[in-house]
């Protein structure tokens, strides 16, 4: 039929397409979202200059004293036809220049392991026994099965998931790292009865070698700590870690916070606890950056600490363990601070990045200096001003993650329910 307009409907036409045109602002990122990079796997997509002017009417819902997880690609964006892709990509791509190098032509990532629903932590590769051991967190209120670790042994193929029960057992290791060949766990949990015998939140060792552990802190001046969270060993072999409240809202301990949240230097060798940081809502991941080995000993080095207040909940004890609730609006942020010349103390507290999903949870420096850290459903890389260089996504929580093989170029990620292995040039460190 030919279609014949009235002067009239011509001009409305006319003005609904002028008021459409206009509707969006010049400067709008078209596509906001692309396939990039190598071929393969076609699941890695760049968002286009971050995607700073989005069409409009685009929303992304907040949580308030929610549980509800809510990811950058569930943001409704109705007027592009590209952010679709967004939800569904494996590798997110912000800063091309730096993500390309980092990701290497052939990037993979495998879904390996279906966990249980609990947080799993403290991940540690050791290059001794070529496995990597992992936590697994189950309070009171949960199923049995609260004692055994897990490992995954990288010498068959594929990798082999068991258990392990240390001697004497170690209850919910929360932080994991390795030194001189001994794994390090920030023990998080505790009561009077862990498999018969009394445990309460410390540092203790295992050697992945006897499976024997050694408890190397168990108190500060008496008091309990809370849930000493993660870890990390410096040169000289002081432990640096941090004390949230989590054990308490998730009823990993029976005792009511007895102490602030803070972050602490344990020295081994003379037993001495030292304040480094109380400014924190609820301190979690820390990591310091490699040192350079062609560098003086002047060379600075930062300590990073992130802040996951955006997730918590009372503390009176009379409440009991009332689980957590998460904020948008909360504290979800990494910190950045100055290690001293005498390497005993932070200074210079800046924060750098505030997640764009859920909470940075645990953290990790990689090789060249990016600084990587577990946020909801995925993890972050960021570049060394705690610029969103690119993120891996995964369809569960994760908690925290480590490297592992003779280049440290396997990246294996665990949280509630999935483990997760990433193969790229992004390397870690050699903690050893
Ligand atoms: C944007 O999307 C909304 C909802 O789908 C629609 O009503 C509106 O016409 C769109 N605007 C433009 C400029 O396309
Ligand atoms: C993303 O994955 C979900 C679940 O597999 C699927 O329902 C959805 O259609 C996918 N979205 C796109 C844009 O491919
Ligand atoms: C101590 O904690 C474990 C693990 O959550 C639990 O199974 C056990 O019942 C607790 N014991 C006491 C005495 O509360
Ligand atoms: C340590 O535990 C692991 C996992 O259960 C086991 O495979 C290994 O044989 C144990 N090592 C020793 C020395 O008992
Ligand atoms: C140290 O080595 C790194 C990488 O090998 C190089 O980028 C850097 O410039 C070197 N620094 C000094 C002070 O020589
Ligand atoms: C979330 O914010 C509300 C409103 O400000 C506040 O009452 C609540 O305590 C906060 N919850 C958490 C977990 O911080
Ligand atoms: C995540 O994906 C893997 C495989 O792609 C699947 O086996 C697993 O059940 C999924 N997990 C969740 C929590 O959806």
């Amino acid at each position: 039929m030919n279609l014949i307009l009235s002067p009239k409907s011509f001009l409305l036409s006319i003005s609904i397409l002028a008021v459409n045109i206009h509707a969006q602002p010049p400067g709008t990122i078209s596509p906001l979202a692309e396939p990039c990079g190598p071929s393969s796997p076609n699941d890695i997509i760049c968002i286009n200059k971050y995607a700073a002017v989005m069409p409009y009417h685009f929303f992304r819902q907040p949580s308030v004293d929610g549980v509800f997880e809510d990811t950058y690609g569930s943001t409704l964006v109705p007027n592009s036809t590209s952010w679709p892709l967004v939800a569904n990509a494996t590798f997110l791509i912000f800063d091309t220049e730096k993500a390309f190098p980092v990701l290497g032509s052939n990037p993979t990532y495998d879904f390996m392991f279906a966990v249980n629903d609990a947080v799993h932590e403290a991940p540690v590769y050791s290059p001794v026994t070529n496995k990597l051991y992992f936590s697994q967190l189950r309070g009171a209120t949960s199923q049995p099965g609260f004692l055994p670790q897990l490992v995954v042994n990288l010498n068959v193929d594929p990798p082999y998931l068991g258990e392990l029960v240390s001697d004497p057992p170690i209850y919910a290791p929360n932080g994991g790292t390795i030194h001189n060949g001994l794994i390090y766990w920030g023990v998080s949990g505790g009561n009077n009865s862990i498999g018969g015998i009394e445990e309460r939140p410390g540092i203790a060792t295992l050697d992945p070698t006897t499976n024997k552990t050694v408890t190397i802190l168990n108190n500060y001046f008496g008091y309990y700590f809370n849930t000493v969270d993660d870890l990390f060993v410096d040169d000289k072999g002081d432990i640096w870690f941090t004390d949230p409240q989590y054990s308490w809202f998730n009823a990993l301990t029976d005792t009511a916070p007895q102490l602030e949240t803070a972050s602490y230097r344990f020295r081994p060798s003379t037993g001495a606890v030292y304040l480094i940081d109380d400014s924190i809502i609820q301190p979690n991941g820390i990591a310091i950056s490699p040192r350079l080995e062609n560098c003086s000993s002047t060379y600075k080095r930062t300590v990073y600490i992130t802040d996951s207040g955006a997730i918590a909940a009372p503390i009176a004890a009379e409440v009991g363990s009332p689980g957590t609730k998460f904020n948008t609006t909360g504290k979800r942020t990494v910190y950045a601070y100055d290690l001293t010349e005498d390497g005993n103390h932070i200074i210079n507290k800046r924060a750098i990045y505030l997640a764009q999903d859920w909470v940075p949870d645990g953290l990790k420096v990689a090789r060249n200096g990016y600084i990587v850290t577990g946020a909801g459903k995925g993890v972050d890389v960021l570049d060394t001003d705690g610029g969103l260089v690119m993120r891996v996504q995964t369809n569960f929580t994760v908690q925290n993650f480590a490297w592992t093989g003779a280049d440290y170029k396997e990246f294996w990620i665990m949280g509630n329910s999935g483990v997760a292995r990433v193969r790229w040039e992004l390397q870690g460190q050699d903690l050893k």
